[in-house]
């Protein structure tokens, strides 16, 4: 049993094989987080807490005489405003116009086999067997009918807990949620350090390690994607944790819009962490009656540094959240015609791409933005989903099936939640877009985006990609989204769930994947959002793949991949060789280099084949090649990463070994010479 419960100690523990997490309801039915390291017994590791009278810490309304019981350093499970606990809530709820005021007391848990689900949600599930046990732990405030149920899903070999919360009104009144996160989690020790990962548009994910101050910090998006600015992921680990020693405990929140993570290490020195869905811009109306359910997080623990934090996140992710029937399938190799062509096509020249890259040995041709509409450039026609008869004369079927007489697949790229507004769409209708009534909408790229909180704007975006994927032979479609929201207003919504939209588009953007992916279940799909800016887990759930950055440069991919690698599997990572001098920083870098890079990820090609010089043509069928051979090991290995180029500035060098370690791939890229040094 991966969950046990001691009924005299009132004691939650939940065992995975190399980490132990532990609760314990108290004397006053208080959920209190205990434990959650190495592997231990069901000791009640409470008497850890040392209760003290901490000058002006107060106590609960029930609990007048003992002044060293106080919410305000104790660690909690589920924090919560309103109980006299000073550091960050992960639940700031209450009634309508009021002050938002909870304090949670136990109620009842239940033991389940196998993994609860979160409807609309993505979250991870059971892949075999019997892997899985469900926990919920169900609390009420003292006083009201408001009722949070804590649900844990505990993967005991993968080393990994899920957790999600659910918030229940059964009150007569209407109740607001102004924060509804996902987990809190609390440290009683705290020196630690906080790994994360920052970035830009075309520089996602850098890798950023500092010692946690005093105070709070806070890694977060309220951009309504989760953002090339920062990722959905934290590791927080001991001072001296390294890849092959240390604590390391890792936080991932499955979610594709706005999210926050905070950290706060408070006057004990102990550190509390939150995570979950945005709510700078949140405020959710629960009426009685209704629940709100949060995404999922999940949490992975490991005494053995960050290698082994990896490959646990990477083998669970890989198992238990992408659903894809391509995920252990080879990838076709691709050649996309963005970076080869922009918006400067027609079908001639796409065939002639197309007829090249199959004698190359690629699989699949991959039509980028401009297709549609009066989209020659970036100002006009997001939303008017009908073939440029113009650019591809005789329609989109016949393009479709002159590329797969050639023997290649072919793919296509959407933007559907946008709308621009020189477009068809937007005459007819302006208010389907996000926007402030009488309030003239900023703009970004050009483009405002679709008001997915009404049902019929999501009816369209469904269909107008639908339909065409039915007219002729598609097999895969990048899904893109290159717009934060700015402006939140939507004109059908009430007054009164305005703070609804940016987690209704979210959800909307799931229910549009689903139902797709239903339609047209071999469908490969591969998310995007201005380059990195969705890779999330949320998306991968939907696709196992995303397009990683748009920064294609192949020196600059080794810090942008190897940061990805941190968490996600290899196998979902877009990569692509590109032309030099790099469209996006100018550089030149061997191409041989660029092919082996593009390598750990999902491998294809964004560069114009039939105008590359010959030199570099020459080397495209053996990388092709190579690429094929070993996709199964880059797909399915333990990635270690052995020297970064984030640190010493010289070299890069990672290894893929296979699961018997009879074979492996080893990459050392040497982006400078340094004179008069050993040959490594
Ligand atoms: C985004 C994507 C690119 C490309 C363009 C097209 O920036 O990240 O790969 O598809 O949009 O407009």
């Amino acid at each position: 049993m991966a969950v046990r419960f001691d009924e005299k100690k009132n004691l939650f523990t939940l065992q995975t094989l190399d980490s132990t997490y532990q609760m314990k309801v108290d004397d006053h039915g208080v959920l209190l987080h205990t434990y959650y390291g190495a592997p231990a017994d069901e000791t009640d590791f409470s008497y850890l807490i040392g209760p003290e009278d901490r000058g002006f810490s107060g106590q609960p309304g029930d609990e007048k005489k003992d002044r060293t019981y106080s919410m305000d350093y104790y660690p909690l499970e589920y924090p919560v405003q309103g109980n006299g606990d000073f550091r960050v809530k992960a639940l700031k709820a209450g009634f309508e116009g009021e002050v938002p005021a909870l304090d949670l007391r136990f109620v009842s848990y239940e033991l389940e086999k196998g993994k609860y689900s979160l409807p609309g949600l993505p979250a991870l599930f059971e892949a075999e067997a019997g892997e899985v046990e469900t926990l919920k732990i169900t609390l009420k405030d003292r006083l009201e009918e408001i009722y949070v149920t804590l649900f844990y899903g505990v993967f005991e070999k993968k080393n990994v807990i899920t957790r999600a919360a659910s918030i229940e009104n059964r009150s007569g009144k209407n109740v607001t949620l102004k924060r509804a996160l996902s987990l809190g989690l609390d440290f009683m020790e705290g020196d630690m350090d906080l790994i994360h990962f920052y970035g830009k548009h075309a520089g996602e994910r850098q890798f950023e390690r500092r010692n946690l101050p005093h105070g709070i910090t806070e890694i977060s998006s309220s951009r309504g994607t989760s953002s090339h600015h920062h990722n959905p992921f934290v590791i927080l680990c001991d001072k001296d944790t390294t890849e092959d020693f240390g604590n390391a405990y890792g936080v991932s929140f499955i979610y594709s819009g706005g999210f926050k993570i905070q950290m706060e290490k408070d006057q004990v020195d102990g550190i509390r962490l939150v995570c979950g869905l945005d709510d700078e811009e949140f405020l959710w109306k629960l009426a009685p009656g209704e629940t709100f359910v949060t995404p999922e997080a999940a949490l992975s623990y490991s005494e053995k540094g960050l290698t082994a934090l990896s490959d646990q996140f990477q083998k669970a992710y890989h198992a238990n959240l992408i659903r894809s029937p391509w995920k252990d399938k080879k990838r076709p190799t691709l050649v996309n015609n963005w970076e080869a062509t922009y918006f400067g096509f027609d079908a001639e020249k796409l065939l002639k791409i197309a007829g090249e890259a199959a004698d190359l040995g690629l699989d699949m041709l991959v039509l980028d933005d401009g297709w549609f509409g009066k989209r020659n450039d970036d100002r006009t026609s997001l939303g008017d989903w009908f073939v440029n008869e113009e650019k591809l004369k005789g329609g989109l079927k016949k393009l479709v099936d002159n590329v797969n007489s050639l023997g290649m697949k072919f793919g296509i790229w959407f933007e559907p939640e946008m709308i621009s507004p020189e477009s068809e769409l937007y005459k007819k209708h302006p208010d389907w877009a996000v926007h402030i009534e009488g309030r003239e909408p900023g703009q970004v790229r050009n483009q405002l985006v679709l008001d997915l909180s009404r049902r019929e704007v999501i009816e369209y975006v469904y269909e107008s990609v639908a339909s065409i994927l039915r007219q002729a032979n598609i097999e895969y479609v990048k899904w893109d989204m290159n717009r934060p929201f700015t402006d939140i207003g939507s004109s059908e919504l009430d007054a009164d769930r305005q703070g609804e939209i940016m987690h209704r588009h979210t959800l909307a953007v799931y229910e549009l994947q689903g139902r797709l992916l239903k339609e047209f279940p071999y469908l490969l799909l591969e998310n995007c959002s201005s380059g990195g800016a969705r890779f999330d887990p949320g998306m991968l759930y939907f696709s196992p793949q995303i397009w990683c950055s748009d920064d294609t440069d192949a020196i600059e991919r080794l810090a942008i991949q190897e940061s990805t690698a941190l968490m996600y599997p290899l196998s979902v990572i877009g990569a692509h060789v590109s032309d030099c001098p790099n469209h996006t920083v100018g550089r030149v870098t061997p191409f041989k280099t660029r092919g082996i890079i593009a390598m750990a990820g999902t491998f294809g090609y964004e560069l114009d084949v039939t105008k590359i010089p010959e030199e570099d043509r020459d080397m495209i069928a053996s990388q092709v090649e190579t690429y094929k051979k070993y996709c199964p090991l880059i797909q399915s290995g333990d990635y270690y990463r052995i020297a970064s180029y984030q640190n010493n500035h010289y070299f890069d060098c990672y290894e893929i070994v296979s699961k018997d370690k009879k074979e492996a791939i080893f990459v050392f890229v040497q982006v400078i010479a340094q004179p008069n040094m050993h040959s490594i």
